[in-house]
């Protein structure tokens, strides 16, 4: 098995982080990976936002939380409600990709551009955890509105598509849940 394709599988969502900050030319390499996603038209319609700054990075978390707290899904409130629960696991940086709401098919751009950063992530032994409460907070006004008043403020038209915590992990690297069977059709 080549190098990239064992990258491919073993990459896990990590829900424990040491506070060390990432090596900035490690974050760089990861953002390059996000910038060579393919695009629809090649239009690159993204914009990455990282937060390192672990105050701001409380602040949001504290926000975050509520969007959980306030859910319709009880398996939500009950994580939430856990001691100790950090919804963005205490990592130390948080990158947010917004894409151009105009564009032709900014959310799989910019999905993809967050799956190249999480593999280029596990290639350089950096874990990565895709952090769904960003998106789910910025579609309410409140959420909007918090974001503005931390002074996180994207480009004009753009809202999050995809975001998700990185750092280096403080757990074993978890085992692969196994693969649902049946979800291949080989036509012809
Ligand atoms: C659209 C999407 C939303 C997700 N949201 C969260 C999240 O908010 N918090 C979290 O801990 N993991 C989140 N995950 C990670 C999944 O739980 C994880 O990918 C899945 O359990 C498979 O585990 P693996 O990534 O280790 O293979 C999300 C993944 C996707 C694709």
């Amino acid at each position: 098995m080549n190098e990239t394709i064992q990258t491919i599988l073993g990459r896990r969502s990590i829900r424990a982080y040491k506070p060390d900050q990432l090596d900035p030319d490690s974050l760089e390499m990861l953002l390059d990976a996000g910038k060579y996603a393919p695009s629809a038209m090649n239009q690159q319609p993204w914009h990455f936002t990282v937060i390192q700054n672990g105050s701001l990075l409380e602040k949001l978390e504290t926000s975050c939380k509520t969007v959980f707290m306030e859910s319709d899904i009880e398996a939500l409130r009950e994580l939430a409600r856990r001691d100790g629960f950090s919804v963005f696991y205490r990592a130390p940086a948080l990158v947010i990709v917004t894409g151009d709401s105009g564009a032709l098919a900014p959310q799989y751009d910019c999905t993809l551009a967050m799956q190249n950063m999480m593999l280029a992530a596990a290639s350089l032994g950096i874990g990565s955890c895709w952090m769904h409460a960003v998106m789910m907070f910025y579609a309410t006004e409140k959420g909007k509105e918090l974001f503005r008043s931390l002074g996180i403020v994207f480009p004009e038209r753009h809202q999050p598509y995809a975001s998700a915590v990185f750092g280096y992990r403080a757990v074993p690297l978890p085992e692969a849940e196994p693969r649902k069977p049946g979800t291949v059709t080989m036509v012809g």
